[in-house]
């Protein structure tokens, strides 16, 4: 390329920290600049610097510092940030990834600069309008220039929605990331909180649909509660008071053990080591396949429908005797679980390649 392009990332929340750096590295060796913005949709140290110092990725260029805030609130003040920065700035792409508030506000400030939008992680769809990322992530294929989908099934969603013509299916970011940490993952992290390989299982639940709901939240947690190994649960804050308040303010209620939100090696450790993951996280449940680990999925669908038709995962809801149905019915295949994953099904480790390759194309 003569010249390299000047291209601005928004990120804001956990998991897009971990699919910005997989996707810098390569646009930087390919000759390209990039100005990183922060939202500030996550905040905390351990939700937010950890995964910088973890990463090794360089700090931000820009911290909007929006926070937290209801959905209109938050969002618009991202949007009226992110414009003023870009009339001050020239940019030749903006990159969002994924579902977020940050995502939506990025996409939505530069298609109405007539900036290129590029999407990564574009075409998932759960097919229920009630989720906020349902919406995000609808709306940012609808309006960017390149949609980049990281399976093929998501490839299927963008061309049923006549979108095609604008989208690559470039693999999966996250399992670029997670190639290039695993053999980083901190597993000193089992020692120090007493823990052996095989011998826990771990948990995440943050998605609001079974967090801002007292019901779904407490049937989760008394399935986790009563399974038969230690269950390792990192709280993301959204629902710390109300677990703290599940388990009467102690650290531990039956098998469930909390824990603050951990780093990303450390959480590469923990899920490397677990028995069987339960989460309704999207990341959470590609890593557990990318580790051969099995997951029962505390949801009624996923985007990832990979997952399901190999062996490793399990849908479950949010029902505690569904949540311990389904876990059964994966302990009776655990022997059959493969223990080596389908690489090509993420993109076998190329996709940032191929973004950057797709990029290049259009915005030269
Ligand atoms: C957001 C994304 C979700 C993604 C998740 C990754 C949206 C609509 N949702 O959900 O798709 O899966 O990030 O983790 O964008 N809070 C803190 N400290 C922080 C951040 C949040 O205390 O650093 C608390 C606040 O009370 C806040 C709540 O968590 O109101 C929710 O945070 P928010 O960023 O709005 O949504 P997440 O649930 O994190
Ligand atoms: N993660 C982490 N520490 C935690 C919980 C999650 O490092 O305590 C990582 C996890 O390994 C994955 C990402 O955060 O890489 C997933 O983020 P999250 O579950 O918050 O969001 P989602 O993927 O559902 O959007």
């Amino acid at each position: 390329m003569a010249e390299g392009l000047n291209l601005v990332r928004v990120v804001g929340a956990r998991p897009q920290f971990m699919q910005a750096v997989a996707l810098r590295r390569e646009l930087l060796r390919r000759g390209h600049r990039e100005i990183l913005i922060h939202t500030g949709q996550h905040y905390d140290e351990a939700m937010s610097k950890v995964f910088f110092d973890d990463l090794g990725l360089d700090r931000p260029d820009v911290n909007l510092r929006v926070g937290s805030a209801g959905h209109g609130a938050q969002t618009g003040r991202m949007m009226q940030a992110l414009e003023q920065y870009l009339l001050d700035n020239r940019c030749d792409g903006l990159v969002v990834d994924g579902d977020t508030n940050s995502t939506l506000a990025g996409a939505l400030v530069a298609v109405k600069m007539h900036i290129p939008v590029v999407h990564v992680e574009a075409g998932l769809r759960s097919f229920d309008m009630r989720m906020p990322e349902e919406v995000n992530r609808i709306v940012t294929d609808q309006v960017a220039d390149l949609l980049c989908s990281p399976t093929e099934t998501a490839m299927g969603n963008i061309e049923r929605e006549g979108l095609g013509s604008n989208a690559v299916r470039t693999g999966d970011l996250m399992y670029d990331c997670f190639l290039h940490f695993r053999d980083r993952a901190r597993k000193a992290v089992l020692e120090e909180m007493n823990l052996e390989a095989g011998g826990y299982f771990l948990a995440t639940v943050h998605r609001s649909e079974n967090t801002d709901d007292p019901e779904r939240l407490e049937n989760i947690l008394e399935a986790l509660s009563c399974l038969p190994l230690p269950v390792i649960l990192p709280v993301h804050p959204r629902v710390s008071e109300r677990i703290r308040q599940f388990a009467k303010r102690a650290d531990s209620v039956g098998a469930l053990r909390l824990v603050e939100p951990i780093g990303y090696l450390e959480m590469l450790a923990l899920e490397a080591g677990a028995r069987c993951i339960f989460t309704d996280s999207g990341g959470v449940q590609r890593e557990a396949f990318f580790w051969a680990v099995p997951s029962v999925i505390l949801r009624e669908t996923t985007e990832w429908c990979e997952l399901i038709e190999g062996k490793w995962s399990v849908l479950a809801g949010w029902r505690r005797q569904s949540i311990l149905d389904a876990y059964d019915c994966l302990d009776g295949r655990f022997d059959d679980v493969p223990t080596q994953v389908k690489d090509d099904i993420f993109g076998g480790g190329q996709a940032a390649k191929r973004i950057v390759a797709a990029m290049e194309t259009l915005l030269s």
